[in-house]
């Protein structure tokens, strides 16, 4: 079929694969190609990159200018998509086989800016480990001004999108601004068009064809899915949030999968190890896995010879000593020929291999740097390899990925941090595509969808990988009626149930009393569970689990898989297809065995008094040989033991009860039931304590650790108002401060669930957290008792703004918002005008950082007009330049209420200046104007100094970082002391 026709009767999908997970990754990277091959003059690449412009409506456009174009134009479309499409993407279309153009094969010199376009694809792969660097070079040249390289380095884009803006930033400047930045380019990396082809040894050659097969072999299947279906993890990867860790001063910043080892958010350009943070089931060890497959194909990270991936599970079953040598040829790949000259380049080519640790905190040790192994052939225990390895005295320069929890993120480890990447889960966009793709029924997967819509606590949980797994692995559960889980307990029973009727031998459906039918099962694996959750032991071997008398029949219902790549192949080992089902597992037996007493409820919900025997004795008496005490990791241990009374408090609720009540006397739940409310009431209580008096004249405030975070949570699993309202009782705070908690739309949920019964309104502060559009709306039924709310860092975009102002507009006490850097846009300010339209008692606004630009600004100049009570007005960091300030400055001129306005860094020049100076001449209020960072002359300075001169009210106006000149500064200074610099 001709490829016309092909793109036509493909369009809908076309369109699909082009959108998948709602990234702007795959277009662009088709784009780039088609404006290297010369099918998209820049016009019409120009016309496709209309800022704004919903991705669907881009693709659209594309594929519409194609078929204009006719035939060769939708081979090469289709040859791009080719290229660009992952294997099971393309599996899924026709692509046709037409060739693209031979690359490369222009003769003579062409023009630099001809060149950028010709080599595009190679360059934004060069220029995104090198964006500042190339951004230096054209400031140096002249080429770029500060504010070109602002908009290149815009936060909302990736690296190779920053890259992409770079390359039509300079395409726009012309042929001066394509030379600079093509001699950087060769200057850096040697020519972009014929790179350095490097020699390697024969043998290391034939090894790294080993090592590639092997891991090709072994990432090929996602656990979870093991012994279910053939789904591959090509089938179902689905990209996940990956940002820079905030504490790197950098702000949040999309990255992808590569941009983990490269130079986003670098801390310490010294330390060799970039770690991946992220809570339990938010896709870590997934992650890695990918990236392991795409360097075992040649699709990622090709820079590195050798990739050696360890899991930390398994490394730390290892009791010999072993030296670094053993651990890269026994425990990960054996070289058949060549050791010594393989071992030799490593050791001579650091740069040339990546380390990657899956699970640093399932390691039984916590990180320590105190014992130091610098010799690669010494033997050490493993841990002491590993540590030496992730600081850097072993093998300096060789890169390291670990992924851990963030609880064991110690600062003994962060010492040593090259970065540190935060993976947030599923973004909306991901729940889609993942269950379309867990789905190849595309009508299942949107009554899945459907059934997720309507019940937005469902919803939210499925932005954590492992729920949304479990969520379409029981899809048949979730659409066969009944009750729509709303509780992480509730989607675990549905799982527990699915697997029964998996492995049950009649076809029929399960009786209502299946868990007193499975009670013996449940027991067994229970034990099993939580002897393995006290001594961090995730990996059980055949005959240990004969010892806790686990059955064949018992492993055959699947929830425990055979472990991948065990050391020791002679005998079988087993885990939980997930750590959480075997908290899972734990909590069932806590909650079901009649010998479980008060201690082992109480060490559970106060770790740090339990005492070290008590669950040991209770749960696994002498069976486990892994079981001796272990010192530190507690912080992770920790973690698990939170999830596993989650879970507790989730089965002991009144909706299960039931349920259990078929494996266990009502007189039993009901004293464990007294027990979990006790020790939640307790905990709170705790942390009320610890609340400071408050110094005279300011708020009683509270800063909530994350173990506040998870007694709510318990309490959300209890689905029980009066166990809220209780919890609250005694809580008398003006301002509630949850600032980096890692509160995302599951903690909303359960926060709003509970603090809305609260009796007084609070200040309610969530900054540097990842609440996004979903946690908003979650959030919004505990809006009514805030007094104020500051969601400063939390990834709201515009959608999130329109549901959050809708109900703010309604609520009586609210006088505070606060959204310092998110990803607002114009299109959200007529929603803030509204909201200063309705409410004549509201105090400030604070939206810096975020992307207003002047048009912004005029729709919130609208509001502003209205508004007789505003008293703070925050914009710092956008960029409304003269026209917004112009707007705004009218606006507010008749304000009654204006103290304090900020415009800091916004684009402002002279005249702008003089619209603020207007009003200054017309406030009796105003105090504070920052303009700090400004591109004010002394012609501007002239017209504020003029109107300070008929204000008194006016205490300070901030005009550091403007065009001065040091001796205008000192003139100015002398003129009027007001003025601050
Ligand atoms: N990117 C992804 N695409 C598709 N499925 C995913 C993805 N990430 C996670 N999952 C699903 O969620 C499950 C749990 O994810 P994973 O084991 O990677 O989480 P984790 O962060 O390593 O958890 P833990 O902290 O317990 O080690 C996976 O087995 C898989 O089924
Ligand atoms: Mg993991």
């Amino acid at each position: 079929m001709g490829a016309l026709r092909l793109v036509q009767g493909q369009r809908e999908e076309l369109l699909q694969a082009l959108c998948l997970g709602g990234s702007v990754e795959g277009l662009e990277s088709v784009m780039d190609l088609l404006l290297a091959w010369g099918l998209l003059a820049w016009e019409d690449y120009q016309g496709l990159s209309v800022p704004g412009q919903a991705l669907s409506s881009r693709v659209r456009g594309l594929l519409d200018l194609v078929c204009i174009k006719g035939e060769s134009a939708c081979g090469l479309l289709l040859a791009a998509c080719s290229r660009v499409f992952p294997e099971a993407r393309r599996a899924a279309l026709s692509l046709g086989g037409c060739e693209p153009p031979q690359e490369g094969g222009e003769a003579g010199p062409m023009p630099a800016a001809q060149a950028l376009r010709s080599r595009r694809p190679l360059l934004v792969r060069s220029l995104r480990r090198g964006i500042s660097a190339a951004l230096r070079a054209l400031l140096q040249s002249g080429d770029f001004t500060t504010c070109d390289c602002e908009e290149v380095q815009l936060l909302l884009y990736t690296p190779s999108q920053q890259a992409r803006r770079l390359l039509d930033l300079v395409q726009s400047k012309g042929e001066s601004a394509a030379t600079i930045l093509l001699q950087h380019i060769q200057k850096s990396e040697g020519s972009p068009s014929a790179p350095e082809k490097e020699e390697h040894p024969a043998e290391c050659l034939l090894y790294q064809k080993k090592l590639k097969s092997s891991l090709s072999a072994q990432s090929h299947f996602l656990s979870t899915y093991g012994g279910m279906g053939n789904l591959s993890l090509d089938d179902i990867y689905t990209e996940a949030l990956l940002e820079v860790a905030q504490g790197s001063g950098e702000a949040q910043q999309p990255l992808g999968l590569e941009d983990i080892l490269g130079q986003a958010g670098t801390l310490n350009e010294e330390a060799d190890t970039v770690l991946v943070s992220g809570e339990a089931g938010c896709g870590k060890s997934t992650m890695l896995q990918r990236l392991l497959q795409l360097w075992a194909r040649g699709a990622a990270l090709q820079d590195y010879l050798f990739l050696f991936s360890f899991n930390c599970r398994q490394l730390s079953a290892e009791e010999r000593e072993v030296s670094l040598r053993d651990l890269l040829f026994t425990q990960c790949c054996w070289p058949d020929r060549g050791q010594d000259t393989i071992f030799q380049y490593i050791l001579d080519h650091p740069h040339k291999v990546l380390f990657t640790f899956d699970g640093v905190d399932e390691f039984r040790l916590g990180f320590s740097d105190v014992h130091r192994v610098c010799c690669p052939t010494q033997c050490a225990p493993v841990p002491m390899l590993l540590f030496n390895l992730l600081q850097g005295s072993l093998m300096k320069g060789m890169r390291k990925v670990a992924t851990s929890r963030p609880v064991a993120v110690t600062p003994a480890l962060k010492k040593y941090l090259r970065k540190e990447v935060l993976l947030k889960g599923f973004s909306t966009e991901g729940i889609d595509c993942f269950i379309r793709k867990h789905h190849g029924n595309p009508s299942v997967a949107n009554h899945v969808l459907e059934a997720l819509q309507s019940n937005t606590a469902l919803f939210c949980l499925c932005h954590i990988p492992v729920f949304c797994w479990i969520v379409s692995q029981c899809s048949g559960e979730l659409l066969g009626g009944g009750r729509s889980p709303q509780t992480t307990t509730d989607i675990y029973l549905m799982v527990l149930q699915h697997f029964f009727q998996r492995c049950s031998s009649s076809r029929a459906r399960l009786g209502s009393d299946w868990v007193q039918e499975r009670v013996g099962t449940v027991m067994r694996l229970g034990r099993v569970a939580m002897g393995g959750l006290r001594s961090s032991c995730f990996v059980f071997s055949g005959a240990e689990l004969q010892r806790y008398g686990v059955t064949e029949e018992d492993i055959c219902t699947g929830f425990l898989i055979h472990t991948k790549d065990h050391s020791s192949p002679e005998s079988r080992h087993y885990e939980f297809r997930h750590v959480t089902m075997q908290c899972f597992f734990a909590a069932l037996f806590i909650v079901l065995n009649n010998d479980i007493g008060s201690s082992t409820i109480q060490s559970l919900f106060y770790p740090q008094h339990q005492q070290e025997s008590v669950l040991a004795k209770v749960c696994f008496g002498p069976c486990l040989s892994a079981g001796s005490p272990k010192r530190g990791a507690q912080e992770a241990e920790r973690l698990n033991l939170e999830i596993t009374a989650t879970f507790v408090c989730g089965l002991l609720s009144q909706r299960h009860r039931k349920l259990l009540l078929q494996a266990c006397p009502a007189p039993t739940l009901d004293r464990k039931c007294r027990q979990v409310v006790r020790a939640l009431s307790k905990g709170m209580q705790r942390h009320f304590k610890s609340i400071p008096q408050p110094i005279q004249g300011e708020k009683k405030s509270m800063h909530a650790m994350p173990e506040f975070v998870w007694l709510i949570k318990c309490i959300y699993e209890m689905q029980d108002v009066a166990v809220a309202k209780d919890a609250l009782a005694r809580l008398e705070v003006e301002h509630l401060k949850l600032t980096y908690c890692n509160i995302g739309p599951v903690e909303c949920t359960a926060l709003a669930y509970v603090l809305q019964h609260l009796r007084t309104s609070v200040g309610l502060q969530l900054d540097n957290n990842s609440v996004a559009d979903v946690g908003v709306e979650q959030l919004l039924p505990c809006l009514e008792i805030c007094h104020s709310i500051y969601l400063r860092h939390n990834n709201i975009s515009d959608e999130g703004i329109r549901k959050l102002i809708d109900k703010a507009i309604q609520c009586e006490n609210l006088q505070k918002i606060g959204l310092f850097n998110n990803k607002l846009t114009d299109a959200c300010t007529k929603y803030f005008a509204e909201l200063l339209k309705r409410k004549q008692h509201f105090l400030s606004l604070r939206l810096g950082n975020n992307y207003l630009t002047a048009e912004g600004a005029e729709q919130l100049a609208e509001g502003l007009r209205s508004n007789r009570s505003l008293q703070f007005l925050g914009l710092w960091g956008n960029k409304v330049r003269d026209r917004g300030a112009v707007a705004l400055a009218q606006a507010l001129q008749d304000s009654p209420s204006l103290v304090w306005l900020s415009l800091v860094d916004n684009g402002i020049g002279n005249a702008g200046a003089c619209a603020l100076a207007e009003l200054i001449r017309s406030s009796k209020t105003l105090e504070d104007l920052w303009l700090t960072k400004n591109c004010i002359t002394r012609e501007g300075v002239e017209y504020l100094l003029r109107a300070l001169e008929e204000n008194t009210t006016v205490k300070s106006v901030w005009l550091r970082g403007n065009e001065l000149s040091p001796e205008e500064v000192e003139e100015v200074i002398q003129r009027d002391s007001r003025v601050v610099f």
